[in-house]
Formats: C-alpha cells, structure tokens, sequence
C-alpha cells in the first residue's frame, strides 16, 4: 500500500519535472509593479484554469456568418444552449483536468456557466511545482493590496491542448483602468451657443428625442474598481438636460457613492436612450483581469441578455498578457453571437494617445505604440472620440492602433490596407501592421456636462464617446424589435459593410496625446477608416436606415418545380 502510493507520487513528479512546456513568459514586470521576493511557500492560491473549449473556431465561423449582411442566417442569433455547444471543454479535456486535479490531491471547482473555467486552490509551493513556476509577491504604489503573480508558468505535457489560462499568474493589470479623465474641467457653459451649434452642424440629426416602447431592449453599463453610479446625479442631470425622460428623485447611496465614470456612463446612456431599459454591472476589484472574467463569466449564464453594453476601462495589452487577452476576447464573441454589441472605449490615459495607458509621462515618449484591451479584440466594437464641428476632428489623445495579439479580421482587411498606404515611412516598428486595427467608429468625446457629487462639471475621453454609441445603438435596436427585426448584435461586419458610409468620415487629427506637440510619431485621420477614428462619427438616420434593411437571403428550396 505504502509502496503503491509512493510509486504514484514518483511517476506524478517525473512526469511534471520531464514533461513541461512552456505555456506563458514575460521578460520584465510592467512599469509600477515592484517584486517584494518570492511568495512564503505556505501561503494559499485560488488560481482561475481556462480549460479549452471544443469548438471556438466554430464559434467564430458562426458569429462571421450570424453577423455579415447577405449571410442566409444574419442576425438569427443564438440561444445560451447553442453557445455552450461550442465555448464548453470536450470530454477528453475535462478528464485530463480531472486526472491531473486528482493525481495532485487537487479539487477543482467549476466557475463558470459554460464549463469552461475551473478554480483550484492550493499552497504556493505546489502550485510552483506543478506549473514549473516561481510565484513573487509584487506591490503597485497605487493598489492597497500586494498580488501574487510569477513572470513565467509552464505545463505539464498532459494538460498541453487542454489548459489555454492559469489565472493569475503573469497578468499584470494595473489599478488605473478607468478612462475618464481624473481631472474636472469647472463648467462655464453658454447652453443656448451650444444648442444653436449642435443646431446647425449636427442637422442630420445625431439622436432623436423620441421615446423608445421596448421593454426587452436593455443597454448594460459595466463598471469595474469599485465604481459606482449615484442615483442623485442622474436625477439631476436629467433635470437639467432632459427633464422630459421621467425619473425618481429617490436616493438611497450616500454622498461618496459616486464615481466620475460610472456617473459619466449612467448619465449619457440614460439621457441619450430615452427610456431604453438600462443595467449597471459593477464589479468591485483591483485586479482587472478577474474582474473583466467575473464580467463576462457573469453574462454567460444570464438567459436574455442586453442587446448593448458599453464599458470604459481598459488596460495596455501586453500587461493583460496573450492567453487571458485571448480567452477573454473570446468571450466577447460569444457574447456576439447572442445578438450583444459589445462597445468599448479605446483611450486610456488623457496623455497617452497611441502610446497607452502609461503611468507618467515620460514614457509616452517612447515611440512604441501601446495597443490596449478590450478595445484592440476584434469581436468588440472600438469607439474612439472626436471633438469640434466645423470641422469635427479627432481629439488629441484618443488611442487607436493595432493589436499585437489578435490578427486582423477579415472585415476590415481592406478598409484597413487603404490607411496603411497613407502610414509615413518614420513609422517602421511603431506598431504591428499585421494586427486588428481599431477604432472602429468614433462618438464626440469633449465637453461633456455631467453631475458628479451634486457638482455640474464637464468631463471628455473617449469614456464619453462609448455610452454615447451604445445608447445610439440601443435607440435603433428599439426601432428594430419595434419592426419583428432582430437586434443588431455583433456589428463590426456591419459597420465595415454595408454601414460604412453611415458614418462622418472624420479626416483632420493626430493622435500624439494630450501634451505632445503635433511632430509627436502619431497616426494622422484620413480619408476612410483610420486609426483614430475608424469610420468615423454615426449619422442616426443612415445607420438606422442601413440597419433596417435587414439584408438576409432567404434560402430558397428548389423544390424543382
Ligand atoms: C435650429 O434651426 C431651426 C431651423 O434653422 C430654427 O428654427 C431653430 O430656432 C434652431 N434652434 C436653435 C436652438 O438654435
Ligand atoms: C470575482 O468573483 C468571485 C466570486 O465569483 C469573487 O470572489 C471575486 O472577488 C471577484 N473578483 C473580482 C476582481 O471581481
Ligand atoms: C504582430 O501581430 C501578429 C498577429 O496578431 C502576431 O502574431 C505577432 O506576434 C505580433 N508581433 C509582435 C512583435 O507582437
Ligand atoms: C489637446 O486637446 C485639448 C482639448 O482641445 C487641448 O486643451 C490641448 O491643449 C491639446 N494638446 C495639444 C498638445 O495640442
């Protein structure tokens, strides 16, 4: 008996010490991030595992089909059911897991509603063992708690194709995801100048006052590290900009229950979408990555979901690292194929431009273009902001770029091959030409007039521009249900379609960041997508028109007769 168990515990530790690859490394700890020394053997980990799903290039094959006009099965989207057919571990993955869980004395615990995420919880010095990995603990001078994370993690050979994340161990989010702007801009605004000047420039109508009747049509708000939204605020930026929307003066949070993006959000969805249902998700946290994972993980398992969500957080790609990036963004496909449109802010920092969310300044010089995450996932809608009429123009510091982890989509290699040819020859090695280009619209992102803590001030950012896409996208979503149409859902092959031209195509900016001069390396706007403000700013009425004519090809039976 003895025998037997040690002989079982031998084969266990030559088969880990033999057999590891290499699953996921980075060479240096992002900026901020300081090594305290390695974590005390003893101390407990929750590590979150990605088993593969069996079928996600289906499943991104069946969004493309769902979601590119002219396809027989455009818009028909799917059900809960049919999207765990494809996102849920085969047999043969969940026993190899189950295998290794238990050859290690390991319990795993299924964590999400497709089955496709397990959490195990062991001692730092088994965990260090079995992924071939040396766990530090780090501080970040602006998180209160230490992490506990490791700059390389391995596989055994068994759980190669079977295990796509360990989480966490080298995704490094920072505490500074927010994309509001943390400065307040005090308000000293001529209402009447600005009506007479939306008046005029904006006469195709942006939005339209025009109560919505659809009650199955929500708009979710995400808000993450802990934001919330103040009911009071709401109530009197409605009063003060559309006291026509009917709301409740009712207020049950204190005065410090507030938060400028959450307000931000809450504000231009409700004050844009008339009457449109809407949902705010928080999830509290400061670790970013888990809590987009809670985010999604969440949303899977809800039976109806919203038709749009709009999220203003993002972080620098490389720091979420390539394979929770990966599962992550597959994730907003499979929200795609529900018939969601994921819409979400793609600046970070009010300095940074293309070069992302960095702490300090300094670093923005760096001619490095910084992708960030979610926006740089190719199955969300990028929303970049503009500022100005007369003529609108990209604002300074909007982000934009090219992913380094996901390749370009289909839907927009051609838009994207025109705006390359106009990239200066300085550019080599600023950005990875072969990667998903976003933005993919942009939304006016300055001189928003908010109430934040019983205050009337003006925020900016493309923060302001995504609620402001969603809740268009929400008004035209309700004018679709209203016709027996389905929702828009996933719109990017739309947008890069047949709504292309349903977009002001915005030809005047530069990206360098908030205060870099105009020589900063930085893409210029353009004729036709570009990397600042992908097609440009949305003209209701046409992108309501393209999307109204609905363009599925019935299939025909040739029944020969
Ligand atoms: C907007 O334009 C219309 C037509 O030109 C005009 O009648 C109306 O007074 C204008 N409204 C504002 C707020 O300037
Ligand atoms: C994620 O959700 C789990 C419970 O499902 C919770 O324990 C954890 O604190 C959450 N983490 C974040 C960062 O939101
Ligand atoms: C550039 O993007 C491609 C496609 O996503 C990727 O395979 C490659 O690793 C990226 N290159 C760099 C240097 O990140
Ligand atoms: C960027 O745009 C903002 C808003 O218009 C402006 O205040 C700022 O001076 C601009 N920065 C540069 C370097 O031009």
């Amino acid at each position: 008996m003895a025998l037997c168990k040690l002989l079982t515990l031998l084969s266990t530790i030559a088969m880990t010490s033999a057999g590891m690859a290499v699953h996921e490394s980075r060479t240096s700890v992002p900026a901020g991030f300081v090594s305290q020394g390695v974590a005390p053997a003893n101390d407990m980990l929750t590590l979150r595992v990605a088993l593969t799903s069996n079928n996600i290039a289906g499943l991104e094959e069946k969004l493309m089909s769902l979601s590119t006009p002219g396809s027989p099965e455009f818009r028909q989207w799917l059900s809960l059911e049919e999207v765990k057919s494809f996102v849920q571990p085969s047999s043969e993955t969940v026993s190899a897991f189950s295998s290794f869980a238990s050859a290690n004395g390991l319990e795993p615990t299924v964590i999400s509603p497709n089955g496709d995420w397990v959490s195990i919880t062991l001692p730092v010095s088994q965990a260090n063992q079995l992924f071939d990995t040396q766990f530090e603990v780090f501080t970040h001078s602006d998180m209160s708690d230490t992490i506990t994370r490791t700059l390389s993690v391995s596989l055994p050979s068994e759980l190669v194709g079977h295990v796509d994340v360990i989480h966490p161990t080298t995704q490094f989010t920072g505490p500074n995801t927010r994309l509001a702007p943390n400065s307040f801009i005090s308000l000293d605004l001529d209402r009447r100048a600005v009506a007479a000047s939306c008046n005029t420039s904006l006469s195709s109508g942006v939005v339209t006052p025009t109560p919505t009747t659809e009650k199955t049509n929500t708009l979710l708000v995400t808000a993450y590290q802990n934001e919330f939204a103040q009911t009071a605020d709401l109530s009197e930026f409605l009063t003060l900009l559309r006291p026509d929307i009917p709301h409740s003066r009712l207020n049950t949070q204190g005065p410090l229950d507030a938060g400028v993006e959450a307000n931000l959000d809450i504000q231009y969805t409700t004050g844009i979408a008339t009457e449109v249902p809407i949902e705010f998700l928080a999830v509290g946290g400061e670790d970013f990555a888990t809590s987009l994972l809670n985010a999604t993980t969440f949303l899977d398992g809800v039976a109806t979901p919203p038709s749009v969500m709009t999220t203003s957080y993002g972080q620098n790609e490389a720091d979420v690292g390539s394979s929770m990036a990966i599962k992550i963004c597959n994730a907003y496909m499979a929200l795609g194929a529900r018939g969601v449109s994921a819409v979400f802010a793609i600046g970070r920092c009010q300095l940074g431009g293309v070069r992302g969310a960095h702490e300090a300044a300094s670093v923005c010089e760096v001619n490095t273009f910084m992708p960030g995450f979610p926006a740089s996932c190719p199955f969300v809608t990028a929303v970049g902001a503009t500022q100005g009429f007369g003529p609108e123009k990209a604002i300074n510091f909007t982000g934009g770029g090219f992913s380094n982890f996901f390749p370009a989509p289909s839907y927009q290699t051609a838009a994207v091959a025109s705006f390359l040819k106009t990239i200066p020859s300085n550019f080599a090695g600023t950005f990875n030409q072969s990667g998903r280009a976003y933005p993919d619209a942009s939304v006016q992102g300055w001189n928003f007039e908010i109430v934040s803590g019983g205050e009337v001030v003006l925020e900016g950012g493309t923060s302001a521009s995504s609620p402001t896409l969603a809740a268009i996208i929400a008004l035209i979503n309700d004018r679709l249900i209203a016709a027996g149409k389905p929702v828009l859902g996933f719109l990017n092959p739309f947008i890069y379609s047949t709504a292309s031209t349903a977009f002001t195509d915005i030809t005047i900016g530069h990206n360098a960041g908030y205060v870099f001069p105009a020589s900063f390396v930085a893409f210029d706007a353009a004729v036709g997508w570009d990397a600042l403000t992908g097609f440009g700013t949305p003209i209701f009425s046409e992108i309501l028109a393209a999307a109204m004519a609905y363009q599925r090809i019935r299939q025909h039976l040739n029944l020969g007769c």
